[in-house]
């Protein structure tokens, strides 16, 4: 059975719902879901789990020697607002982790590997608006610092070693099954919760903080579209800037409020992670991504917003 996928950082936002998609792609037991965290679904009957600690070279081994991986999804990782907490931990988990997985990759001739990049490689000198993918990029989260490395070295490995490993710089995304991990984008998130809870929130990003944003469905969809692509499009072996829409809270409430007429929206003040999103760009040109491999977002913020008050208001 050599046919098997490897999610590394199954139990996260995004792992959670891409084992999912994965598993109705390609089969139920082909995709390993792999975290260092016991999930909190009963692992017996819910498809293949294993515990990985991408820093543990041996235990990583184990799992490469134990399923030969056809494709491998890495997204262990500390996002910004974390990994400013603790930035040792953070450049090591993210880098660390990274060069674990490429070298494995290549011993276990592993076909594809995916890896997320973010918004967060852009700095205080990168255009604010409709950033382009090439530019002066400048970032001062130890986050984006270790984004930006390693996509240079995902480009090393694809030009070296010919490792056929793809990546996109995800915006902020947006979703309700599984809460957030401690990034700066994660307003977007909380404030549906404390929405229905609650008819007020308070953002810790200020009104007009703009930021590229999207929501999980189109996220998972163009995360396996590029994994679909044909090798000989994806031109760009670093990270594919991807793009969905770009809003601020006062604009998100503002949509809210269509739902929830008597929606509050305050702000607090003094959070660092103010000063994170001021260095981020505004909104992204994806123009590589419409070119290489079709890329187009389906969920704007009506749709968003409709969807995300529907699904947790269920619960
Ligand atoms: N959502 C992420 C963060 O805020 C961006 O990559 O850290």
């Amino acid at each position: 059975m050599t046919e098997h996928i490897l999610v590394l950082g199954s139990n996260g936002q995004i792992g959670t719902e891409l084992v999912t998609a994965l598993r109705k792609a390609y089969g139920f037991n082909k995709v390993v879901a792999c975290d260092i965290r016991r999930p909190d679904y009963d692992i017996k009957n819910a498809g293949p789990f294993e515990f990985v600690n991408v820093l543990d070279k041996e235990n990583l081994k184990a799992v490469y020697e134990k399923y030969k991986p056809k494709q491998v999804y890495l997204l262990a990782a500390l996002l910004s607002a974390t990994g400013e907490q603790n930035p040792k931990l953070a450049w090591d988990l993210n880098m660390n982790g990274l060069l674990n997985v490429l070298d494995f990759s290549i011993e276990y001739r592993t076909q594809k590997v995916y890896w997320p990049s973010s918004i967060a490689v852009f700095g205080p000198s990168s255009p604010k608006n409709q950033t382009p993918q090439f530019c002066t990029m400048d970032p001062n989260t130890v986050y984006g610092i270790s984004k930006l490395a390693g996509e240079r070295w995902c480009e090393y490995y694809f030009q070296k070693f010919g490792l056929d490993v793809r990546s996109i710089r995800y915006p902020g995304i947006i979703s309700w099954k599984a809460m957030p991990g401690g990034g700066t984008t994660d307003y977007a998130i909380h404030i549906f919760h404390d929405a229905l809870k609650k008819k007020t929130y308070q953002s810790f990003l200020s009104a007009e903080t703009d930021l590229p944003m999207m929501y999980m469905d189109d996220a998972i969809r163009g995360t396996i579209e590029l994994m679909d692509a044909p090798a000989e499009n994806i031109q760009i072996r670093s990270s594919y800037n991807f793009d969905g829409l770009s809003f601020n809270p006062e604009e998100l409430a503002a949509e809210i409020r269509k739902h929830i007429p008597d929606f509050t929206l305050t702000y607090g003040d003094n959070d660092p992670r103010q000063a994170i999103a001021n260095s981020w760009p505004k909104s992204i040109d994806d123009s590589y991504a419409e070119k290489d491999w079709n890329w187009s977002p389906k969920f704007d913020l009506q749709k968003i917003t409709s969807e995300m008050l529907r699904n947790l208001g269920k619960g």
